[in-house]
């Protein structure tokens, strides 16, 4: 069976992850491959109900875990496994390391949730991590970190970009720095990719 390239973009709110997942889009489909992009959580009906969740109320704990890992089975059956069985390259904005993040960041075992993820969701070839303090990534996204619900967001956020660079010594894993500009962050994803042996092309 031939299998794709699977490509995953990760990082805290405000790192510019989306304008990323398009541009390597962009730069893969310039080399004449079929590309597919994704995103978690996903617009499926477990996804519908986590992105409703952000403006009714946060969901319990618990129950939010469960279902961003419904959203992912789902999302895994009809979207990841036939894109790469098809041998596309597959890029998603956000997979099973942002639940490690977020739902560590609220007091989950990162290794935990990881392990039951990794029972039904395959690894990705490459993992890229975009990074960026904090501070800037809360000013990016136009909170201005003064009130005390932004304290609180920018703590746990914090916690969030912490696990995302624990992943650091992963063998598929790149943290890519992101204070720059978005073509000289564009470049280090496409260097890390030509590193990895995922593509021959010059980068731009
Ligand atoms: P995000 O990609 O920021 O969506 P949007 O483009 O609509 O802003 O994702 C929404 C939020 O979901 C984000 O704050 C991170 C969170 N999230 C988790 O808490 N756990 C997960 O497993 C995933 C995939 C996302």
């Amino acid at each position: 069976m031939s299998h794709g390239i699977f490509i995953v973009i990760e990082g805290i709110d405000g790192t510019g992850k989306s304008t990323q997942v398009q541009l390597l889009a962009e730069w893969f489909a310039a080399q004449g491959r079929e590309v597919l992009t994704s995103r978690e959580p996903t617009d499926g009906p477990w996804g519908k109900k986590l992105r409703d969740s952000a403006a009714s109320g946060r969901l319990e704990p618990a129950q939010e875990l469960e279902y961003f890992l419904k959203d992912r089975r789902q999302h895994v059956e009809e979207v990841i496994a036939p894109a790469l069985a098809a041998g596309k390259v597959l890029i998603l904005d956000r997979y099973y390391f942002s639940t490690m993040a977020y739902q560590g960041a609220r007091g989950f075992d990162p290794a935990e949730i990881r392990r039951r993820n990794e029972e039904f969701a395959p690894p990705p070839d490459l993992l890229l991590i975009l990074d960026l303090e904090v501070t800037t990534a809360h000013q990016r996204i136009g909170l201005r970190g003064d009130t005390n619900n932004a304290f609180e967001q920018r703590d746990a956020l914090d916690r969030c970009r912490q696990i995302f660079l624990s992943l650091k010594d992963e063998p598929f894993a790149s943290i890519i720095p992101c204070n720059t500009s978005i073509t000289e962050v564009a470049a280090r994803l496409q260097q890390a990719v030509l590193r990895a042996g995922l593509a021959n092309a010059t980068p731009a």
